[in-house]
């Protein structure tokens, strides 16, 4: 950590990480001391946090530190400290610790707007992605009290972690591989105010995004409403209707590697929806529902050669049965099949029982786990047959 104002997320940074089972050791400048404690995070950490690099006892905690890290991440990193580490200084205990590493190293800006659009900053920021450093840039918007809107802003604490993750996970079945994932329920509109959807919260198609983007993929995650967060890191398209998801899909199919229908589009569509709010007082009516557009054929009239179709079966009873017929009216290459009937299953929860049927015929049933554990062994299959194996 250097010495920004933003050094204060740095704490959730290392706790998330912490958290996860990362042994964290904190290096800060003497700048940071001025914002944030070491007790702070040797609290988080569990693990002394260091600041000076002249310290009896710890003569070679550069040395150590930088052999140690599978990552090192530099959160606030000050427009000084990436002149510093651009210029190859080792005046202290952290720059001297970046020379000696041979790990990814990644800095997160945080700045004032003006500082950061300097043109010192941009030619050092250019400079370290050459030396091969990976370098976020900072988001747009509320910096320092008074100081308005810019870009300058530290990433939140989730997004570094979800960095962090994609260094250390990076798959090579996967790795710059095009995957598009859809998620969540679509909504036909019945009037202005209303309008018929289901109950899907998005959380399985939003799992397999961030393992996806993780792994070192590049994820499109076309999103209908959803009741989570949507990751950071994969690009996101929002599709309010089937018909939209349809327009999104057959749009990325196309140049896609792979497919995860995880999303639960509405199946009919309000034939006229009214333009106006319908009254209680005008009396009940019955709506006139039409089929909506049909995803699976934008699929298969645009996909790649060689891409991996995955669709999911959401049923309630007999569910592998009408899995089945499904994988092979739709021509996919697998299907992901759930019984919303059963314990633990289907929309709404953490956790999926799920059986996978593949097009060569193969049935594996899966014991319940997470829907983030189902993510990954979704994504060991993908990147399989992704490789032909
Ligand atoms: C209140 C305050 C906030 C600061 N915030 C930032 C900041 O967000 N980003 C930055 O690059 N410098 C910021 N600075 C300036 C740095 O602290 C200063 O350049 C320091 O020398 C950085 O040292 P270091 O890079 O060794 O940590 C701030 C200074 C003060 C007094």
């Amino acid at each position: 950590m250097s010495g920004g104002i933003a050094a204060y997320k740095s704490v959730s940074l290392a706790r998330l990480l912490t958290q996860a089972g990362a042994q964290v050791d904190v290096v800060l400048t003497r700048a940071a001391l001025e914002f944030v404690g070491a007790i702070t995070f040797e609290a988080v950490t569990g693990r002394q946090a260091l600041a000076e690099i002249f310290e009896p006892g710890h003569a070679l905690d550069h040395i150590r530190l930088a052999r140690e890290a599978d990552v090192v991440v530099v959160a606030p990193a000050t427009a000084d400290l990436m002149a510093r580490a651009a210029h190859g200084h080792a005046d202290d205990l952290l720059t001297a610790s970046l020379l000696a590493t041979s790990s990814t190293v990644l800095f997160v800006p945080a700045m004032n707007d003006h500082m950061w659009a300097h043109p010192q900053t941009v030619r050092n920021v250019a400079h370290l992605r050459e030396l091969g450093y990976k370098v976020l840039d900072p988001d747009d918007g509320p910096l320092a009290v008074g100081e308005g809107s810019g870009p300058g802003r530290m990433p939140e604490p989730e997004t570094i972690f979800a960095h962090v993750g994609r260094i250390l996970e990076a798959d090579s079945t996967l790795r710059g591989r095009r995957i598009i994932v859809t998620t969540g329920a679509t909504r036909e509109p019945v009037d202005p105010v209303r309008f018929l959807s289901n109950h899907s919260t998005g959380k399985m198609g939003a799992a397999v995004a961030a393992a996806a983007w993780r792994r070192g993929a590049d994820v499109t995650l076309i999103a209908g409403h959803t009741d989570v967060d949507l990751p950071a890191g994969p690009r996101v398209i929002r599709a309010d209707t089937t018909a939209a998801m349809a327009a999104a899909v057959s749009e990325e199919i196309r140049s896609a590697d792979a497919l995860v229908m995880a999303a639960a589009p509405a199946d009919f569509t309000v034939k006229d929806a009214s333009a106006t709010k319908l009254k209680r007082e005008g009396g009940a009516s019955a709506l006139d529902l039409v089929e909506t557009a049909d995803i699976l054929k934008a699929v298969s009239a645009g996909r790649k050669r060689g891409s991996v179709i995955v669709g999911f079966a959401l049923e309630t009873g007999d569910a592998t049965t009408r899995g089945a017929e499904k994988l092979r009216a739709k021509n996919l290459d697998m299907i992901v099949v759930n019984d919303q009937t059963e314990a633990g299953a289907g929309f709404g929860g953490d956790t999926n029982r799920v059986t996978l049927l593949t097009r060569d015929g193969k049935r594996e049933d899966l014991p319940l786990m997470l829907k983030t554990e189902l993510a990954e062994q979704l994504l060991d299959r993908i990147g399989a047959m992704l490789n032909g194996s």
